[in-house]
């Protein structure tokens, strides 16, 4: 089998998790996290970055440390992961979905404004599948209504927005480090800023909220959701391929972009001129009327020639049906990219074979279904 993501191992890897071995520094005290912090917040162009245990608790403990919580509203892009809606949901707010761009997949700026109420306090641009959100447009409306701006940047590092990096627009940014991301620590996060006292109020909360006098006093309710120095000498060891990384991912979609353009009913990823896409995941649709047979079947069929690939994001109404939330709410145009999306083996450590190979079945199976 294929899989839809291979990560890469990189030599630095081994020496850097050895070196954090040998020191005896296991936890989240040990000198690699501060490096990374450093390291990552200075390669993204933020002042700081305090790093964490996952993508998700970065996003949690950027809501917190912006005060937002009970009666405020957060805006959220009708597509993405369900890390977004339960950041919000942590701290009491309430999110509200704004359905996507048709070709970027994110928050339509256009359909912002009439999202705004007087509870509104955030809004969270998600840079998915590596394309870059419309800043320009996001910020001004922010600005216009005196909202703090979160970036999720969990699927982009490296992607840019008019030539400036993702992740450094909003009042606070959040990546995740897991395994199938451009820099991984397996499992982590950070959240970065230029605000010193967002940045030393997350630094407290994510380590139990100790008393800066007193260890074991507390100045409030604090979380664990800290990074180890296990987890930070992977992240430095995957941090200095960066760039490596991101032109393996251009050159991976290159390859894709080639083979797929000229079969009918695929509709391939785009890149906006004013945007480096960094292609997180190789993300393609299928028109069934023009292809021949729906998302669902392409993918069971893929699944059994030995290539695994997985669905888009759901729209709030489906991700939440045993909830019973958002079950009156109208995203049409998540609601029809969520039947269409998926994507395909696109990992760092998958092979041109496995592109090559996607690619013959995927044209093989439209050949069929047009025969005679
Ligand atoms: C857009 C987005 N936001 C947030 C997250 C949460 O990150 P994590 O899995 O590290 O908790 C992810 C996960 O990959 C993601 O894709």
């Amino acid at each position: 089998m294929i899989p839809v993501n291979k990560p890469r191992i990189y030599p630095e890897m081994y020496t850097l998790t050895k070196q954090a071995l040998d020191s005896g520094w296991l936890s989240a005290e040990g000198p690699l996290v501060k490096k990374f912090e450093t390291a990552f917040s200075h390669y993204i162009t933020t002042k700081f970055g305090a790093a964490t245990n996952s993508g998700t608790t970065a996003l949690h403990l950027a809501m917190t440390a912006l005060g937002i919580g009970k009666n405020d509203e957060v805006i959220i892009p009708a597509l993405t992961i369900a890390s977004c809606y339960f950041a919000v949901w942590y701290t009491g707010a309430t999110a509200i979905p704004v359905d996507i761009d048709p070709e970027t997949y994110t928050l339509n700026p256009n359909l912002l404004e009439r999202a705004i109420t007087k509870k509104t306090k955030a809004i969270m641009p998600v840079h998915l599948y590596g394309h870059p959100c419309c800043m320009d447009e996001i910020m001004h409306i922010a600005k216009k209504h005196h909202l703090f701006v979160i970036e999720d940047a969990a699927e982009a590092h490296g992607a840019e927005y008019k030539g400036k990096k993702v992740g450094s627009f909003g009042d606070v940014s959040i990546f995740s480090f897991y395994a199938n991301k451009l820099v991984t620590c397996g499992e982590g996060g950070m959240v970065l800023t230029n605000n010193k006292k967002i940045y030393e109020r997350i630094s407290h909360l994510k380590s139990l909220y100790h008393s800066k006098r007193q260890r074991f006093v507390h100045d409030g309710i604090g979380y664990n959701y800290q990074m180890t120095n296990m987890q930070a000498a992977l992240g430095l060891a995957s941090l200095a391929h960066i760039e490596e990384s991101i032109q393996k991912k251009r050159i991976m979609a290159s390859i894709y972009n080639n083979h797929l353009r000229d079969i009918p009913g695929i509709i391939l990823p785009i890149e906006k001129s004013w945007a480096k896409n960094v292609y997180w995941m190789y993300a393609i649709r299928v028109n069934k009327k023009e292809y021949g047979i729906s998302r669902n079947k392409l993918m069971e069929k893929l699944f059994k020639q030995g290539i695994q690939t997985r669905s888009f994001f759901f729209s709030p109404k489906t991700a939440f049906k045993k909830l019973r939330l958002f079950q009156h709410k109208k995203n049409p145009v998540a609601e029809t990219v969520e039947t269409e999306g998926f994507y395909v083996p696109s990992g760092l450590g998958n092979s041109a074979q496995d592109f090559l190979k996607t690619i013959k079945i995927i044209k093989n199976i439209y050949a069929t279904t047009h025969e005679a």
